[in-house]
């Protein structure tokens, strides 16, 4: 594919949705390159994966939501983002910044949405004794976890099932979803 849609990816942590997507864009066909990796934490161990990846990086430390925001935006202009992929990014986005960027911007969520929204998810579906749980690629909207829903995945929760295996066992089909997700984005 020759016009590959010039897309940034916000992370917070670890960046292993970060490597799928970069792995599947090596693909001629997958329809997005990441030209842009943004970070809202200095230590994220994703910014090792742009710096092995040869891709440009900005990582933004002790600012406000508004600061960051701003430099974001501007950056993103710089490098004629146009679309926007979070990826273990742990911060809303003002409804000022999805306004000003103008272009999709999407999420990945470790749960069946519009169920446990929010931070320790594995947790919290475990003690509510759930029999499945999954991940969600959403577009974002302002508000927390919340979007049009693109796909799921659903997974069979094990008798004594831990948060930890469970948490394994969701992010490699989230893995799996993040790339499907886009394919089906821009079919
Ligand atoms: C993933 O499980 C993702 O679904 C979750 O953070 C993890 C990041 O892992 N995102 C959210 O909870 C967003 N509400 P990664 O840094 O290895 O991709």
């Amino acid at each position: 594919m020759v016009n590959k849609i010039k897309t940034c990816v916000f992370i917070s942590g670890k960046g292993s949705n970060l490597l799928s997507i970069l792995k599947s864009s090596r693909d001629y066909n997958f329809p997005i390159n990441i030209q842009l990796i943004i970070s809202n934490n200095p230590k994220a161990d994703g910014i090792k994966i742009a710096k092995k990846y040869n891709i440009p990086f900005k990582y933004y430390s002790d600012i406000d939501k508004n600061k960051f925001e701003a430099r974001a935006l501007l950056e993103l202009k710089k490098s004629k983002i146009k679309f926007i992929c979070l990826a273990g990014f742990l911060r809303i986005l003002s409804h000022n910044f999805i306004n000003n960027f103008g272009y999709k911007i999407i999420n990945i969520h470790p749960s069946l949405l519009p169920k446990y929204k929010g931070i320790n998810t594995h947790q919290r579906v475990l003690m509510s004794k759930e029999k499945y749980s999954g991940c969600t690629v959403h577009f974002v909207i302002p508000k927390l976890d919340s979007g049009k829903i693109i796909l799921q995945k659903k997974v069979l929760i094990s008798k004594n099932e831990t948060v930890s295996a469970l948490k394994k066992k969701i992010l490699a089909q989230e893995h799996i979803v993040y790339s499907q997700s886009i394919i089906s984005i821009f079919r």
